[in-house]
């Protein structure tokens, strides 16, 4: 099973942006993990990250086409974007909308979704492990059974 793992505007400034908000951890350490993470799970993860609209729209579209599962931080755009809220919505792929922080509890302009009515559903304020969680929710469901299967060592 093929998961693709996307991210918006301004997170590839992980690490160094807003660390009180967002974590100490870099975005490429992240996508480390849920590589590592989805391997013990039996997901193929492939992680992406553009800073431009269009970009995550034509992502949105490949995923539908090859993967079988999407997770999206879309970063600001969440708030913003109808077109990618229609590129969610035109694919057949269920998308699991992620956030490191949790933006209900932040400034009003981000208490809106654009994409959220069109996601399978939404993890938001447990920083990387927000994107851990939908990794899980995506091995449980294909397996059916009592719960995920975690490779030994490997941290949620
Ligand atoms: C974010 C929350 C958004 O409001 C913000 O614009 C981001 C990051 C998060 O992961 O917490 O860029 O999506």
């Amino acid at each position: 099973m093929r998961i693709m793992v996307i991210n918006g505007p301004n997170l590839n400034l992980l690490g160094q942006r807003e660390p009180g908000v967002y974590g100490h951890q870099t975005l490429a350490w992240i996508e480390d993990h849920l590589r590592g993470l989805g391997a013990g799970l039996g997901l193929e993860v492939e992680c992406r990250q553009s800073n431009h609209e269009g970009e995550l729209v034509d992502l949105v579209q490949r995923a539908g086409r090859e993967c079988q599962g999407v997770v999206l931080n879309a970063g600001a755009y969440t708030h913003t974007s109808i077109a990618l809220r229609d590129a969610v919505a035109g694919i057949a792929t269920p998308v699991v909308e992620v956030h490191l922080s949790n933006p209900a509890a932040r400034e009003p302009f981000r208490h809106v979704s654009y994409l959220s009515g069109v996601c399978a559903g939404c993890i938001s304020g447990f920083g990387w492990q927000s994107y851990a969680l939908a990794l899980l929710w995506f091995a449980r469901r294909t397996e059916g059974g009592p719960g995920p299967v975690v490779a030994e060592g490997q941290r949620i």
